[in-house]
Formats: structure tokens, sequence, C-alpha cells
């Protein structure tokens, strides 16, 4: 069966390129795009899709999905900086939300929630592109909370830059360093399209991590 998936968004850097990986999967039928620029609202595209992938900014974000789920559509959430705890108690369809959906960087965070067991002290350096509009990032902000104790974050903008972290340990005499980079949007591609395929069979939601469809 075919998945009919709406972009909200379309128009931005992240939407492009679902559109793109979307437009390319066999067994997904893009059926809209929604964005101002594009002129097009959210809920001109609600009665059409199964499924709406979501990568706008965080004041909208929130009300975005909303809509989703009184119309029964379930929706995968990209865009980060916002808290999705009303999402708890929302019903109608179901709800994937992921700070990264770089599969590199869900291993970059479960290896630093495991050596954050073993190692005195941490910090993350997160690295973006200057017209991310929140900071710290999603990914930074969850990959302090799997690790142990108290993580600080330090967030650079820079052009150039696409997404980057650094998790630094120190420990006696010795550091360790994990580091990623998502070097074009299409890195986060894959995982977005895991997403999509199984956002409409999970069990529970919201579901907030690529690792619960990865290792779950
Ligand atoms: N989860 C991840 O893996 C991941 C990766 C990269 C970026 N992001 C996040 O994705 C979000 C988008 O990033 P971007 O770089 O594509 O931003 P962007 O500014 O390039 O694009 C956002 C688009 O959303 C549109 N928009 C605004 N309000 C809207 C609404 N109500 N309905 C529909 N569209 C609306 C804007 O017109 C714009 O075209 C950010 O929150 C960013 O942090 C997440």
């Amino acid at each position: 069966m075919t998945l009919r998936v709406a972009v909200a968004g379309a128009a931005g850097r992240m939407g492009q390129a679902v559109v793109a990986a979307v437009e390319a999967a066999d067994d997904l039928q893009l059926t809209g795009k929604a964005d101002p620029q594009l002129g097009v609202a959210l809920a001109d595209v609600l009665g059409d899709a199964d499924v709406v992938v979501d990568f706008t900014r965080p004041d909208t974000a929130l009300a975005n999905a909303l809509q989703c789920l009184d119309a029964g559509v379930h929706v995968v959430i990209g865009t980060t900086g916002f808290d999705p705890e009303p999402l708890r108690t929302a019903t109608g369809a179901n709800v994937f939300i992921a700070p990264n959906f770089a599969i590199s960087a869900v291993l970059m965070m479960r290896f630093a929630a495991e050596a954050s067991r073993h190692m005195a002290k941490a910090e993350i350096i997160e690295l973006h592109h200057d017209g991310k509009l929140d900071a710290p990032s999603g990914t930074a902000a969850r990959t302090a909370e799997l690790m142990e104790g108290d993580v600080p974050i330090h967030s650079v903008r820079l052009p150039g830059l696409v997404a980057h972290q650094e998790v630094i340990f120190g420990d006696v005499g010795q550091t360790l360093t994990i580091r990623q980079d998502s070097l074009t949007r299409e890195s986060f591609m894959p995982g977005v399209l895991i997403a999509v395929r199984r956002v409409p069979q999970l069990t529970e939601s919201p579901v907030v991590g690529l690792e619960h469809l990865l290792f779950g």
C-alpha cells in the first residue's frame, strides 16, 4: 500500500530535501507541500495525507501537530526548540519526534551516554549554520539528557556549517572526543523515511528519538 505524505515547511532547507526523498521512494506518494512561502496552508493538504512531515519553526510546530491529530493524520516532527509536552495527552493519530534523524547522530548519542558512565566529566560543543533559530540544539539537549552528570553545552553558529557535534570527556590524564558531522541535509533522509513508514503502526504516542525505531 502506498502511503500518502505531505510536507509542512516544504519550501525550507529541510522541507525541500524531504520532498525530494519522498518523491524518490517507490512506496510513498507526495500529496502536499504546505508552506506560507508557497501560499499553501497545512489545512489545505491534510485531506489527502496519511502522514505529515513537519520541518517548520519552533513557534509553529506544536500547533501544526495538533492540527494534524485533529484531522486524524499521523505526524513526524523534525522541528526542534519547542516543548512537545501537550502532545503527551493528544489523541487522534500518532506522533513521532526526533531531534536528529541522522543515524550517525543517534549512534553518537548512544556512545556518549555509555562513555558518561565511565568518565569523570564531559562538555558538549554543538555547531550549526547561522540560520538555525534555536540554541542549544535539540540534539545537544537530548544528548545531555541521556548522559550522566551535569553536562554544559556550548553553541556555535557560523555560515558554511550544516549540523555538527562534539562530546568531549575528561578524566585523569586522558580525554575522549566523540564527533558527529551531518555534511549535507540528505544525511537526515534515511531516518525521516524510516519514521514515515513506521509512524502509522506505533503502539504508543508520542515516541521521541530515532533510537526507538532503530534499536527498539
Ligand atoms: N530533526 C532533525 O534531524 C533536524 C535536522 C535539521 C533541522 N532540523 C530542524 O528543522 C526545522 C527547520 O529547519 P530548516 O533549516 O529547514 O528551516 P527553514 O527556515 O529553512 O524552513 C522552515 C520552513 O517552514 C516554513 N513555515 C513556517 N511556518 C509554517 C507553517 N505554519 N506551516 C508550514 N510551513 C511553515 C517557512 O516558510 C520555511 O520555508 C528547524 O527547527 C531545525 O532545527 C531538524
